[in-house]
């Protein structure tokens, strides 16, 4: 990636960070977790394993896994993102180490890991899928497993028109995008405060390019499950639960 992208991307971020907060300590102090029910299935018990989250934002899914027993590492490009991690991680006293990092250029120290775990409008920012599969390759334990918790590519092409009618507004094969042409695809605090006025540029990585990059970087497949979501295609009527909103990717490192 160039570093112009990357420091736009990060001026974009910084923008949005006052505004997005994640959730509060006291959501964890109740028993809250990012971490999905899909998620832990096929992680299964994760006390004792290292986590590497990456584009983690405030690190919500991070600290979810520490409380979990985990030991975490969060990378961002964002700082203020990371200071507000940081924060709740001191609050609720919990082993995870907020890292500013482009995951393009990821220190070789940061290694060693038995989950490499991304989700949620994180892979979107991979300018170079191929070469993001390899780093992580290098960087899981073997045995490690690298879990993809995302929105499906076609979510990402499809805007919603009316009752049962869908419109193509990105391309599946695309890959890059400045700024967003639906911008109900855009982070969703920008429906309540605006577009930041700054360029940014993201990615859209359809599911065959993702697998391909997976294989192709020596990790084996383990399971790719895709799922409905009535709220991503809000408006759709009966038929939003016919077309997949997210899916959720793991494969093992046994090199
Ligand atoms: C939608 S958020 C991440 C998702 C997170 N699971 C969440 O729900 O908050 C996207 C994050 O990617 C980060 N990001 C973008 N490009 C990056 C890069 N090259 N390296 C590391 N982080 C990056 C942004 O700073 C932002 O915090």
């Amino acid at each position: 990636m160039s570093s112009e992208v990357v420091r736009q991307n990060r001026d974009y971020w910084e923008q949005l960070a006052p505004h997005r907060p994640g959730e509060p300590v006291e959501f964890f102090r109740d028993g809250g977790s990012a971490v999905t029910q899909a998620e832990l299935a096929v992680l299964g018990d994760v006390r004792g394993r290292r986590v590497l989250q990456l584009a983690c934002s405030v690190g919500d899914e991070a600290l979810s896994f520490a409380k979990l027993g985990a030991t975490a590492t969060a990378v961002d490009l964002a700082p203020s993102h990371l200071a507000t991690g940081r924060a709740k991680a001191a609050a609720l006293g919990l082993p995870v180490e907020f890292i500013e990092q482009d995951m393009m250029n990821l220190d070789p120290n940061i290694s060693g890991f038995d989950i490499v775990y991304i989700s949620w409008g994180g892979i979107c920012w991979v300018p170079d899928i191929r070469r993001w599969t390899a780093i992580i390759a290098e960087r899981l334990n073997r045995g490690g497993v690298l879990v993809i918790s995302e929105h499906h590519p076609l979510w990402e092409i499809l805007t919603v028109r009316d009752e049962n009618s869908l419109s193509v507004s990105s391309d599946y094969f695309g890959i890059g995008r400045d700024g967003y042409s639906d911008p109900s695809k855009a982070p969703q605090v920008t429906q309540r405060i605006g577009t930041p006025k700054v360029p940014h540029r993201s990615y859209i990585w359809n599911l065959g390019a993702v697998v391909t990059a997976v294989i192709d970087a020596g990790l084996t497949v383990r399971s790719l499950q895709e799922f409905p979501e009535q709220d991503s295609y809000e408006g759709l009527g009966e038929t939003s639960t016919y077309v997949p909103a997210t899916y959720l990717l793991t494969a093992r490192s046994d090199g």
